[in-house]
Formats: C-alpha cells, sequence, structure tokens
C-alpha cells in the first residue's frame, strides 16, 4: 500500500466544466510522490492548465478533490495551499518596468508587512534571500536593480524560477515554463528548476509541449487528451509510438490509474 505521506499530491476524480459547457478535466485521478517532477503533456487544449490552476485554486473542479498532504483543498485550506504552491508562468509573470529585486520580493508580499512593502523597505533577510536565490540560478547579484524588462528570455525565467522559491514551497507548479525559450535555453532551464526542487525537496508539477524534455526530465509523466488521462508512468516505460499516440486525435482516452 502507497504510504499517504508519498502521495504528496492527490488529483481524485477531478472534472471541470466551464460556464459555457466545456468539459475541459473529465475523471483525472492520479497521484504525485514528495519530491518528484512530474511532467504533464498533451494536445493543446487537453486540460493541462486547467489541472495545473486546481492545485492552487485558481480553478475550482466540478467534480473530485485535490488533495495536498491528504488535505483536501477548499475554500478554508485555500489560503494556507497559497502559501505552500507557488506557480511559474509561462510568460514570466514579471513586471517589466520593476526591478528584479522588486520583483522577486514581490512574489513574498505576504509575508512582509503592508507599510514596508509600500515604501519598498524590504526586510533584509528577504534582501540577502533574493542575492542567494539569484546565485542558485545563475544571475548575479548586480542584476538585482535591472528593470525585469531588460533581461533576456532564459535569464527572465531563471529570475521566475528564484522568485518561485522565495517562500520556501512544498510545490511548484508550472505551466509551460520554457514555451518562450530556444531549445538550448530551455534545458538549461529545466535542469535548473529541476536541481533547484530536488536540493529543497519540492514537488514539481509541470506542463511541458516538448516531448523529448519530458522523457529527459520527468521522474513521471502524465499524459491527457481531451481532458482525461491516456498514461501516468515513468518516462522509461513510454516507447516512440506511445508517445505519438498521445497526440493521435483517433486514440481514446483510457481509464486513469489510481
Ligand atoms: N475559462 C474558460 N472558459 C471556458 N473554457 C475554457 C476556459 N479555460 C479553458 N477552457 C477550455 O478548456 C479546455 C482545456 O484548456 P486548457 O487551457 O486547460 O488546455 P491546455 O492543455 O493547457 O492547452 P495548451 O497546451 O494550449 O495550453 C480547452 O477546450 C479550453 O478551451
Ligand atoms: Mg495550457
Amino acid at each position: 500500500m502507497t504510504l499517504v505521506r508519498d502521495k504528496h499530491i492527490a488529483f481524485d476524480g477531478i472534472g471541470k466544466r466551464f460556464a459555457d459547457g466545456t468539459q475541459a478535466l473529465d475523471g483525472v485521478t492520479f497521484n504525485v510522490r514528495r519530491g518528484a517532477f512530474c511532467v504533464l503533456l498533451g494536445p493543446s487544449g487537453s486540460g493541462k492548465s486547467t489541472l495545473l490552476r486546481a492545485v492552487n485554486g485558481l480553478t475550482s473542479p466540478s467534480q473530485g478533490e485535490v488533495r495536498i498532504d491528504g488535505q483536501p483543498i477548499t475554500a478554508q485550506s485555500l489560503p494556507s495551499v497559497r502559501r505552500r504552491v507557488s506557480m511559474i508562468h509561462q510568460h514570466f509573470g514579471l513586471v517589466d518596468r520593476a526591478s528584479v529585486a522588486e520583483n522577486m520580493i514581490g512574489g513574498a508580499l505576504a509575508a512582509i508587512p503592508t507599510w514596508r512593502a509600500l515604501s519598498g523597505l524590504y526586510p533584509l533577510p528577504f534582501k540577502r534571500k533574493a542575492c542567494d536565490l539569484l546565485a542558485t540560478v545563475g544571475l548575479e547579484p548586480d542584476h538585482l536593480r535591472r528593470p525585469a524588462g531588460a533581461l533576456s528570455g532564459g535569464q527572465r525565467q531563471r529570475v521566475g524560477i528564484a522568485r518561485a522559491l522565495m517562500l520556501d514551497p512544498e510545490i511548484i507548479i508550472a505551466d509551460e515554463p520554457v514555451a518562450s525559450l530556444d531549445p538550448k535555453v530551455s534545458r538549461d532551464t529545466l535542469n535548473l528548476l529541476r536541481q533547484a526542487a530536488q536540493a529543497r525537496g519540492v514537488t514539481v508539477l509541470c506542463s511541458l509541449h516538448q516531448v523529448d524534455l519530458a522523457l529527459e526530465f520527468a521522474d513521471q509523466i502524465v499524459a491527457l487528451r481531451q481532458g482525461r488521462i491516456v498514461h501516468d508512468g515513468p518516462p522509461a516505460a513510454l516507447s516512440g509510438s506511445a508517445v505519438a499516440r498521445f497526440y493521435d486525435a483517433s486514440l481514446q482516452p483510457m481509464e486513469s490509474r489510481a
């Protein structure tokens, strides 16, 4: 039997029907163990973003529940869930005109008194942490003063990773974090995310469109099609033809594995 603590994130029969009738997710059931790097694959519109957004309450499922450490995400538990889950966005989620420091510490605002945040007087430990995390992602402290808009795509996504680590999350959800980067920078960025997460025991749930990167970096690959699971397992269990079928419109979704 799998121990509950191994099921860091449990998706239990998740369904999502939007107000316009779109059934984005249908009976999605799988578990992610603590510290795993789990990659979501699937064609455009298969439900990856909707599923990721269910982990921090940006979307609430119409059926089923998401549990973190066995605790269901509900309206009551959401504030504490959001402190434990960081998000990395496809388009970096940085404010261009603000400095890298402001962007990074802005991600930790919930932990800083409002008067300090409004006056830009961030507490020293936060500044120190921002410097340390920039070093972790391979950027010089000098970058802290630069406007985020002046960084390259790869540098911006490094800042996005550092920002996500500011509040010591247990879980990072990353929605196509390397979608706008070239192949080498994509690989470097994912490598960095994986290493930073591994060093801290952080569980990562990440959607990707690049199958080769999923095979290289994932501990677990969950493939979705039309809102249902068509694969859940380690990359080693996947052949090229199986991967091709994830994107084959003639394949019927199978029952998800509990
Ligand atoms: N707010 C919404 N209202 C109505 N339908 C929505 C909404 N958000 C998403 N959908 C629909 O839900 C389905 C799943 O969308 P989702 O964005 O989760 O897919 P995805 O796998 O992330 O796609 P992509 O790879 O293009 O990012 C799609 O049919 C989409 O049009
Ligand atoms: Mg998406």
